[in-house]
């Protein structure tokens, strides 16, 4: 049985070594201890974790600007998966930002994630897709 709780600051290592599973150490580039932590005082009970037998196996995290909500970093270990602790997390992320009085949850996602199936279930649509640019300084 899954149980949501807000993170605590000791989970930091082992909410990162998941996340790092996830999402590859690339994808994850500027996320870090320091990143976690400050998110965790600047949004309190924003971050949850998912437990089975006291062991971290999933992580979100949930933040509002003004009246807009935002999810992100919604990962499950993948050995786990397809077991509806995604949907726990995405539950628990999304009574955190109704709680907190937004007007819209908006989150992003590649178009090939098989997440796609999970977000739309809890009645998310498609509100413009985007292009990422990057380059380096000079
Ligand atoms: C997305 C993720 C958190 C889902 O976690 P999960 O514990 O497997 O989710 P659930 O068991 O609650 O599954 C819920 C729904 O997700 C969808 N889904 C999730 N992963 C899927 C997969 N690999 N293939 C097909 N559907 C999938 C299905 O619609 C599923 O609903 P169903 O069981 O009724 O078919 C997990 O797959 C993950 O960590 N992915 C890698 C990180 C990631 O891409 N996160 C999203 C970033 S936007």
């Amino acid at each position: 049985m899954v149980e949501i709780r807000d993170f605590r600051s000791e989970d930091v290592d082992e909410v990162l070594s998941i996340l790092h599973a996830c999402f590859g150490p690339t994808g994850l580039e500027d996320v870090d201890r320091v990143n976690l932590l400050g998110w965790h005082y600047q949004f309190p009970g924003g971050m949850k974790v998912a437990l089975e037998k006291g062991r971290i196996v999933g992580f979100v995290f949930a933040f509002n600007s003004y009246r807009v909500g935002w999810i992100t970093l919604l990962c499950v270990k993948p050995e786990l998966r397809g077991r509806g602790i995604g949907t726990s997390l995405l539950r628990s992320a999304i009574e955190h930002l109704r709680e907190r009085g937004v007007e819209v949850i908006k989150l992003d996602v590649e178009p090939d994630n098989p997440a796609l199936g999970l977000y739309r279930k809890f009645g998310f649509e498609v509100e413009r897709t985007l292009l990422r640019l990057r380059k380096k300084p000079p």
